[in-house]
Parts: C-alpha cells; sequence; structure tokens
C-alpha cells in the first residue's frame, strides 16, 4: 500500500500475501450470519467487493440452484475466487471485476446483496447503495458486516496504546474510506431508503495460541511492514519511533497469558420497499 496510489484508488488495504490471509480465515457461517436466514434456494445473491470468495462460496451454497455473481475491482482477487469455487465444486458462483459505484447488472435483477469490509473502503457509500437498491427486486435484502475500527482492540489493557489503531483509521481514511463504517451502517442504510433496517455487531476475536500468533504476525507482516510504514511516516500519520514501539508492544504480547485480540464489526440488514 502507498498513500500515493490513493490518488487513483480508494483501497488502503492491497493485495499482498500478508493482507489477504486474514480474508481466508472468513466463511458464510462465521461472517455472514445476519445475512443467511434471508437466503433461500433458487435466490439471486450479489456479493459486492467479495475479495478471494471465502464468504461468497457459502453464500453459493445457500442458494443453491439459485446464483451468487461475486464482483470485486481487482482482477487479482476475481481470478482466486474463480479458483476457489472451481476446487469447491460451486458452479453457480460466477465472478468478474466491477465497480461497487457502477454495479455491470439490470434494475431488478437480484433477491439479496452482500457486502463484508466493504463500504468502510469506498468513498461514495451513497452511491453503492443507490446502485445496490437499483438491482434489487422490490423485497430484495442488502446485509453488510463493517469494521469499527474505534471498538476494536488489543488487550490486556495497555499492551498496545491506542495511537496505534488511530494510525489504521488514518490510513483508511487518508484513502477516502470511512473506519468506523461499521457504526453508521443502520443510519447509512435508513438515510438510502432502506426499510425495516436492523442492527447487529459482533467481533472477530483472536484469544487462542495459534490466533494470537497468526494476530500478531498479520500485524507485523502488514501494518508493520516496510510498504505501510514508508507512507504513513512520509505523509505524516505516525512516526517511525511509534511504529517501532508498535513492534516491540506487539512482539511482547504474543506470549502474553492474557493477550486477547478483537476486530469490531457492526452488521445492518435492510429491505428495498
Ligand atoms: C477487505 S477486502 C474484503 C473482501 C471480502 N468481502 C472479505 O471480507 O473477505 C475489500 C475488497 O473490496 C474491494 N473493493 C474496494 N473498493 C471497491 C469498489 N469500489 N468496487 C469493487 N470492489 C471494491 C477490494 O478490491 C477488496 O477486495
Amino acid at each position: 500500500m502507498t498513500l500515493e496510489q490513493s490518488e487513483n484508488s480508494t483501497y488502503a488495504m492491497g493485495y499482498s500475501d500478508e493482507f489477504t490471509q486474514i480474508l481466508h480465515r472468513r466463511n458464510a457461517e462465521t461472517h455472514a450470519a445476519h445475512l443467511l436466514p434471508h437466503l433461500k434456494p433458487g435466490s439471486r445473491v450479489l456479493d459486492i467487493g467479495c475479495g478471494p470468495g471465502t464468504i461468497s462460496v457459502g453464500l453459493a451454497k445457500a442458494v443453491e440452484p439459485g446464483e451468487l455473481h461475486g464482483i470485486d475491482m481487482e482482477e487479482s482477487q476475481v481470478m482466486i475466487a474463480r479458483a476457489s469455487a472451481a476446487a469447491g465444486g460451486h458452479g453457480n458462483a460466477t465472478f468478474d471485476v466491477g465497480d461497487a459505484t457502477d454495479l455491470p447488472f439490470e434494475d431488478e435483477s437480484f433477491d439479496a446483496a452482500h457486502t463484508h469490509a466493504v463500504l468502510m473502503h469506498v468513498p461514495d457509500t451513497e452511491k453503492v447503495l443507490s446502485e445496490v437498491l437499483r438491482v434489487l427486486k422490490p423485497g430484495g435484502v442488502l446485509a453488510s458486516r463493517e469494521v469499527i475500527t474505534d471498538a476494536s482492540f488489543v488487550g490486556p489493557e495497555d499492551a498496545v496504546d491506542d495511537e496505534a489503531w488511530n494510525t489504521f483509521s488514518k490510513l483508511v481514511s487518508a484513502n477516502g474510506g470511512h473506519p468506523n463504517m461499521g457504526r453508521d451502517l443502520k443510519d447509512v442504510f435508513v438515510r438510502a431508503g432502506f426499510v425495516d433496517v436492523e442492527a447487529s455487531a459482533s467481533f472477530d476475536v483472536f484469544s487462542t495460541a495459534e490466533d494470537v500468533a497468526f494476530f500478531h504476525g498479520f500485524v507485523n507482516q502488514w501494518f508493520l511492514s516496510d510498504e505501510v510504514i514508508g507512507p504513513a511516516v512520509e505523509f505524516g500519520l505516525a512516526t517511525l519511533e511509534q511504529f517501532e514501539k508498535w513492534r516491540g508492544d506487539m512482539d511482547r504480547w504474543d506470549g502474553h497469558p492474557g493477550g486477547v485480540a478483537g476486530l469490531a464489526f457492526g452488521e445492518a440488514v435492510g429491505f428495498k420497499a
């Protein structure tokens, strides 16, 4: 990731193996549980910003013999999603390159739409939701799950200072994103015109020794990588000394008997009238 790229790209996280490893730990049962009760066999569902498709393939399974269409602006992610669907025998799943703000689909052609950790990265939220309303059939459902950075944590208290999370927020904001989109989802849905909107919230928790080690490795290899630190320091979001302090904090945290991390997510489900 570089902040220079932000002039042309709105996505802060990049597509390195170091970042995408966290996406490969996701699936529909754990990360789209708020959507699954609204899906029926035969439904046509759209996964916007599908990434490597780890959630999408579970949505495809839930709507068989209906169709799952996944779109992502990044071709490399679409290729991974296609390979994953083929390997899993999900012949009803189709993946294409596409932009969330200009959906390449007909009006009123989907029963359900889904975003997971996507609205937080797209600057023009209203445009995405107006496009979703356009492609949903009347009565169709939109379900989203988006990060709440301010409610995410590394524990116990003082394991890492809050400025680390604030710097993550600044990185997302510097790319035009919304680091606390999960907190605002219900309001955003209501203002866009969705009805019967309900919100919920949940955490992705890293508590077992294996999960703590994973989270430590993820932070080291992504947030504390030269690709993030270089532009963040250059653009004055944090100092090199702060990053080095956080590296030491995280090294001590891994192995701490009380070590735990939580990524907070807000969820919302709403319907097209
Ligand atoms: C954090 S990843 C989440 C991927 C997947 N939904 C998941 O949770 O595993 C965000 C994805 O949104 C995609 N994305 C960001 N802005 C987009 C846009 N305007 N249109 C389509 N995809 C977009 C990125 O390319 C990236 O693959």
